[in-house]
């Protein structure tokens, strides 16, 4: 059985995990940049390939599209829908890779999300930073650890960011605080369980709980309600694998975010668990059925 793995020129600790767990479950796996690949419609048919390799010839392929690639990744995904098993919808690609549209779906599949504003303009903020609740959290729709994510205990504080936001062009996206105590819970979703989850707490005077920003990771004894909202999020973003962040908050677990190219390597210290193998295992398993 053949694997492919889709992903970044600069392969991270996951690719290179990824590829070496894989070799011990399939007879062949391939890792290709997704730059050094070619999409073409010859003769009314339509081919990604590799230099001369068709990648439909291949029996799996685990994407691993960041966000900078996601239109040309569509469009290869699309291609090889129906032809080669893969674990995420194409159209997951442009939900997961926006926090805001992520939020947009979990609301739409009645899962609990934050309250949040989305606008392209300072002067109609205004009355959403006059009513709401602070702090507040302004994020980029596409941040990733931690970085792309202010909190503002004030009005005047959130403006301050809002200003940059829009001197960059960028969107406002304002979002309620839910309230914790410095930590928030990462589940690691593979197919319809939660394979593997932490508690991540922040450390001392931070507010984001990421890895990358300092937090730790402890095993966490995920309950069944947290990790069944998990699996729910994974599903209505239309991925059979991936990274689900939930913060406890005062009206229950609520969900922050999905990430589509989870990292695992704090996951696997947390908890023991060999996430990669398990990753490549299903995959097979998934092809097999
Ligand atoms: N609405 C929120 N309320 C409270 N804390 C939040 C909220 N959103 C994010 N955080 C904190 O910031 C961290 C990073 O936010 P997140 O949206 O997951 O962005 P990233 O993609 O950078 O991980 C979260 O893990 C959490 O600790
Ligand atoms: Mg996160």
């Amino acid at each position: 059985m053949k694997l492919a793995i889709l992903g970044p020129l600069k392969r991270r600790h996951e690719e290179i995990r990824l590829i070496g767990e894989a070799k011990k479950v399939f007879d062949s796996v391939s890792y290709f940049c997704i730059p050094n690949l070619t999409v073409e419609i010859t003769d009314g048919e339509c081919f990604v390939k590799h230099k001369n390799i068709d990648l439909s010839s291949f029996d799996c392929i685990l994407p691993r599209i960041p966000r900078s690639y996601r239109t040309f990744g569509f469009t290869v995904l699309k291609i090889l829908e129906g032809k080669v098993f893969f674990p995420i919808k194409p159209i997951s690609l442009f939900y997961s890779h926006n926090k805001f549209s992520t939020l947009l779906l979990l609301k739409e599949n009645n899962l609990p999300v934050p309250e949040t504003y989305l606008a392209l303009k300072r002067s109609v903020t205004e009355n959403v930073l006059d009513e709401i609740v602070y702090p507040v959290v302004l994020k980029l729709l596409y941040g990733s650890m931690g970085r792309g994510v202010i909190f503002a205990d004030s009005k005047q504080s959130a403006i301050t960011f809002i200003d940059t936001l829009e001197l960059f062009k960028q969107p406002i996206f304002v979002e309620e605080y839910v309230k914790n105590p410095g930590e928030d819970i990462r589940a690691y979703v593979i197919g319809d369980r939660v394979i593997a989850s932490m508690k991540r707490i922040a450390k001392k005077n931070e507010r984001r709980s990421n890895i990358g920003v300092g937090g730790k990771g402890i095993k966490y004894d995920i309950p069944q309600k947290i990790a069944d909202l998990a699996c729910d999020a994974a599903g209505a973003l239309g991925m059979e694998i991936c990274g689900v962040d939930i913060i406890e908050g005062p009206k229950g677990p609520t969900i922050i975010e999905t990430n589509i190219n989870a990292q695992f390597q704090g996951l696997e210290s947390a908890t023991k668990r060999n996430v990669a193998r398990q990753i490549v295992e299903y995959l097979k398993e998934r092809v097999k059925k």
